[in-house]
């Protein structure tokens, strides 16, 4: 049988984080293993937010050098930047007459960024432009060209798979035929919430994230950074109300969660040493990558070369499901 799609695309909007390896990244390779796997570049969708060309090509390059570094096999998964497969702005446009206006007037993001500019007394719609408000749309687009199976995100993406999935069955209704696969939301409870620094969910927004190819001596730092209660070393601690631990847990395999448990429980541990302990648990993972990623950052061309076999190979194969498409549609 043929493997099932799962595609996602990732913003390249900043450093890669911890909480971006976690929640995505490892599980994105998890993932790959199973099925078929495209993960692109999201650039167009972070020009919403980067009007810097010099930052928003960087970013792409280090986002792509990231997933390599951390084990993708570019001749495995497809690895492309959406700007690449211009397929998917013509499938945007297709998709923009089959969504009705008042579904993206209900878009959690837009309706965040009325409610705020009302409670500040500016009219609805100030500083909300058309990438913003269609960005579902966009993002429907990039699922659909490529008939999907799974979609992985994270909670807060749920909303934009349900519109994917209403845009794709309002097209396939008008021609009476299913011109496009419908796909499905695939999250991961486990790994949902990352907690940073401040014991708050683990993002760039927060300011609260541990950058993932840190050197260790500022990685070291930074864990020691995270915030705990002022109990002595003396006390016996709760590994399940501990930043620490929550993060541990997320790195180390079962009798290393077990072991560190019972430092815990037992007392005699201060913060300062478990933080140790979760330091040398990171580092010796990420370490490994952070040099791949270093050797693969010195190389460039190396990567430019693989996001663009990638589009290649992407294009070929939405070639025919776009062909389909323009025909039943009738501008073919
Ligand atoms: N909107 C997603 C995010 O902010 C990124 C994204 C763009 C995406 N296109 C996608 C995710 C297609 C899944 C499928 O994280």
């Amino acid at each position: 049988m043929e493997k099932k799609i799962a595609l996602t695309g990732i913003k390249p909007t900043g450093i890669p984080h911890i909480g971006n390896y976690l929640g995505s990244i490892r599980p994105g390779l998890e993932l790959a293993e199973k099925f078929r796997a495209f993960y692109f570049i999201a650039d167009y969708h972070a020009l919403n937010s980067i009007k810097d060309p010099k930052i928003l090509r960087e970013m792409s390059i280090e986002v792509a050098a990231t997933w390599l570094a951390c084990g993708l096999n570019p001749e495995e998964v497809m690895l492309y930047k959406q700007s690449a497969v211009p397929e998917t702005f013509e499938l945007f446009t297709i998709l923009s007459c089959f969504t009705p206006k008042g579904l993206m007037n209900r878009a959690h993001a837009y309706k965040a960024k009325v409610a705020d500019n009302l409670k500040n007394k500016k009219v609805p719609d100030d500083n909300v432009n058309m990438g913003m408000f269609s960005y579902p749309v966009l993002m429907a687009a990039d699922i659909l060209l490529f008939d999907a199976d799974y979609v992985p995100v994270g909670k807060d993406q749920l909303q934009h798979i349900e519109m994917a999935i209403d845009i794709a069955q309002s097209l396939n209704y008008t021609y009476g035929e299913e011109l496009i696969k419908i796909p499905q939301a695939y999250v991961r409870e486990e790994t949902q919430t990352i907690i940073g620094l401040d014991g708050r969910k683990m993002s760039k927004s927060y300011n609260n994230t541990i950058p993932l190819f840190l050197p260790p001596k500022k990685l070291r730092k930074m864990i020691m950074k995270i915030v705990t209660n002022s109990q002595t070393i003396e006390e016996p601690k709760d590994p399940e109300k501990c930043n620490v631990f929550s993060l541990y847990k997320l790195f180390a395999d079962k009798d290393e969660i077990a072991n560190l448990q019972e430092k815990y429980l037992a007392g005699g541990m201060g913060w300062g040493q478990a933080k140790q302990e979760l330091f040398e648990k990171i580092d010796s993972i990420i370490a490994p990558k952070r040099e791949r990623y270093f050797d693969i950052m010195k190389n460039k061309d190396y990567i430019e070369q693989v996001l663009k076999d990638g589009s290649i190979k992407a294009r070929e194969l939405c070639a025919d499901k776009m062909e389909r498409l323009r025909s039943a549609l009738g501008v073919k």
